[in-house]
């Protein structure tokens, strides 16, 4: 299983100031040099974090497994074929929303994503769809043709330690296995931290977890190397 670190909240801090630093460019290469396997910025259409100049950066200055977060739109489909990341990730997009708060809805209309996503895959990128964990999703996914879809893993993650926990982990275990006899690659991945982390391991073939504010907020007391090992440690016992 590899893990993704999501980079956006060095963005968010550094945007408090309007300035240079904490650097996007040197945190992602902290996260590298800790073992992470790849660094994922997501460029939202308002870029209150990531802006553009670091996308392209961390693609340009960094040799590194880059996954692009992005919405289906066109500046953004017209960006990632510019900037080819080795793999995209869909997400929808509100503006007023503090982070990314549902699924994608494939399945109100497939064809659109279809041909939203066609395009980036014929010019080699792996494109992945951010989905609830609901079987409608899933086949949804697979009639657009995606090879990978991300599982929402954020209720899991608000229900962790509730009773609702058990429910929604089913609800990715299942997700999971239905997407994997298609033939879909999954990843998951949103509010997922040092603690219901664990369970990932009893979803059997996992692709790659992608996670960022829980590993940002410790890096705050023990290190961004030290935190992005932490969780390593936590993965890799997958
Ligand atoms: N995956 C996707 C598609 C996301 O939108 C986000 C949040 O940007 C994450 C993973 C990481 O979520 P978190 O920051 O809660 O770990």
């Amino acid at each position: 299983m590899l893990l993704g670190v999501n980079i956006d909240h060095i963005a968010t801090l550094r945007n408090a100031r309007n300035g240079s630093e904490p650097s996007v460019i040197e945190a992602a290469k902290v996260c590298l040099k800790a073992g992470a396997n790849g660094i994922t910025a997501h460029l939202r259409e308002d870029r209150r974090h990531i802006k553009d100049i670091d996308i392209y950066a961390l693609r340009k200055d960094i040799n590194c497994r880059l996954n692009m977060e992005m919405a289906a739109t066109e500046e953004m489909q017209k960006i990632a074929l510019d900037l080819l990341p080795d793999s995209c990730c869909i997400v929808p997009e509100k503006r007023r929303e503090i982070t990314t708060e549902g699924g994608l809805d494939v399945a109100n209309n497939p064809e659109y994503i279809k041909n939203f996503i066609l395009p980036l895959i014929n010019n080699g990128i792996n494109v992945s769809l951010f989905i609830d964990p609901y079987e409608n999703q899933i086949e949804a996914a697979y009639k657009s043709c995606a090879k990978y879809i991300e599982l929402h893993t954020g209720s899991y993650s608000s229900a962790f330690g509730t009773d609702l926990e058990e429910s929604e982990f089913q609800k990715l275990k299942k997700s999971a296995q239905l997407a994997q006899s298609f033939g879909i690659k999954v990843n998951a991945g949103h509010g997922l931290n040092y603690d219901n982390v664990k369970r990932m391991h009893q979803i059997s073939g996992l692709h790659e977890l992608n996670i960022g504010h829980s590993i940002i907020s410790k890096s705050v007391f023990i290190g961004l190397e030290n935190a992005v090992k932490d969780m390593l440690l936590l993965v890799n016992k997958i």
